[in-house]
């Protein structure tokens, strides 16, 4: 049965991205546009479009509206995706929640809370069973995206679990897009390299263990791997490269890490699921940000990840990896924990 959308922060970089990734979707169908004051009123063809292709045909007439709960009932909303800043965030989807919808949110405001789940499907979509405790607590529920440098490198994790992870040292070079629009100064970043990306390295941190944790019915054990993040804004328009270091609890074999990432398996069935979420890249100077931002086919462009650059280390394992920051690491990863609780009934 096909769901009505609503969209929060439809006008910033990551609601443009929900806007494209959403037109003709095989199950949802966006009614209602979101924004702050500076755009309520507009139609959404007169929105400064910061993506490559035309403003999908299907948005154009739409116009954008100012926060309004009653308009949710109106357009008969099911789902609500959530693209606001973090501080508008709390309260605005936090009295959604209280009103029985189901919100899928890019945004950190509820993340560390106890009963929301931080979800990746194919690294721990069982953690959208906290969803039910959710539901008996509010009536709906808040199912979040990490932020979106974790997001990559929680599944580049995951098929290394089976040689045990104790610690992960991660360094990242984050793409503007990531700062939303119009973020960072030119002034700043043209031909430059920031050493600060507020709050973001403490994200990393926390967020990583909480997806790796194990799944307990009033919350999520964390995972005990200590993780130390370092991030950096450099003059690139998207796609976050990370140089993660790992040490594993067993001895490893560089073409066996390799395999095990190469059969990491995606979500069949999945309108917006890569079929390999995982591309083991070979050439010695891969993943790029240019090269790779975008892979993956057809709806799920940009949902996998790109990782090279294999060695040995000191017995540590050294690798570099690529996630496109407002696809997997935003609007499209939302989009799949959507149809991926549509599909297994949470919903
Ligand atoms: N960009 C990324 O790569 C990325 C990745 C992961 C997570 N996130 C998270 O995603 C969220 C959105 O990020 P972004 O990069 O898209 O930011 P952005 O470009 O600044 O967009 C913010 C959006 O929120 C709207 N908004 C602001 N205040 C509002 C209010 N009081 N009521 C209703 N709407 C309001 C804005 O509307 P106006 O345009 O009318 O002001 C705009 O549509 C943030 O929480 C961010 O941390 C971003």
């Amino acid at each position: 049965m096909r769901k009505n959308v609503a969209l929060l922060g439809a006008t910033g970089a990551m609601g443009q991205r929900f806007v494209q990734m959403l037109d003709s979707h095989p199950y949802f169908d966006l009614r209602l546009l979101i924004s702050s004051s500076r755009h309520a009123g507009m139609k959404y063809s007169h929105v400064h479009w910061l993506l490559g292709d035309e403003i999908p045909e299907y948005v154009r007439d739409m116009q954008v509206e100012s926060f309004e709960p009653n308009l949710f009932e109106k357009e008969d909303i099911d789902i609500v995706f959530s693209a606001l800043p973090g501080d508008v965030a709390r309260d605005i989807e936090g009295l959604l929640r209280e009103r029985n919808y189901a919100i899928f949110s890019n945004a950190s405001a509820y993340r560390m809370e106890e009963d929301v789940p931080i979800v990746i499907p194919e690294v721990n979509g069982e953690h959208m069973r906290l969803v039910h405790l959710q539901k008996e607590r509010y009536g709906g529920f808040i199912v979040t995206n990490s932020n979106c440098s974790t997001s990559g490198l929680v599944l580049a994790l995951a098929p290394l679990q089976r040689w045990k992870l104790e610690e992960v040292i991660v360094s990242t070079y984050q793409a503007i897009s990531g700062a939303g629009y119009p973020g960072v100064a030119a002034m700043d970043i043209n031909a430059n390299v920031v050493p600060f990306i507020k709050n973001e390295e403490e994200k990393i941190m926390r967020e990583t263990r909480k997806i790796l944790g194990t799944y307990k019915q009033e919350g999520i054990e964390m995972h005990p791997a200590k993780v130390t993040a370092s991030c950096v804004r450099v003059p690139v328009r998207d796609g976050h490269l990370e140089s993660v270091v790992v040490r594993l609890d067993k001895d490893f074999e560089i073409s066996d890490i390799k395999k095990a990432m190469r059969e990491f398996k995606g979500i069949s069935g999945l309108p917006t699921a890569p079929f390999r979420p995982i591309i083991v890249r070979e050439e010695e100077n891969r993943p790029q940000p240019v090269l790779d931002a975008y892979a993956g086919h057809g709806r799920s462009r940009g949902m996998s990840i790109s990782v090279g650059r294999f060695t040995k280390i000191n017995s540590y394992l050294r690798f570099f990896l690529l996630v496109h920051n407002t696809i997997r690491g935003g609007a499209g990863n939302a989009i799949l924990n959507a149809e991926y609780a549509v599909s297994n009934g949470y919903i």
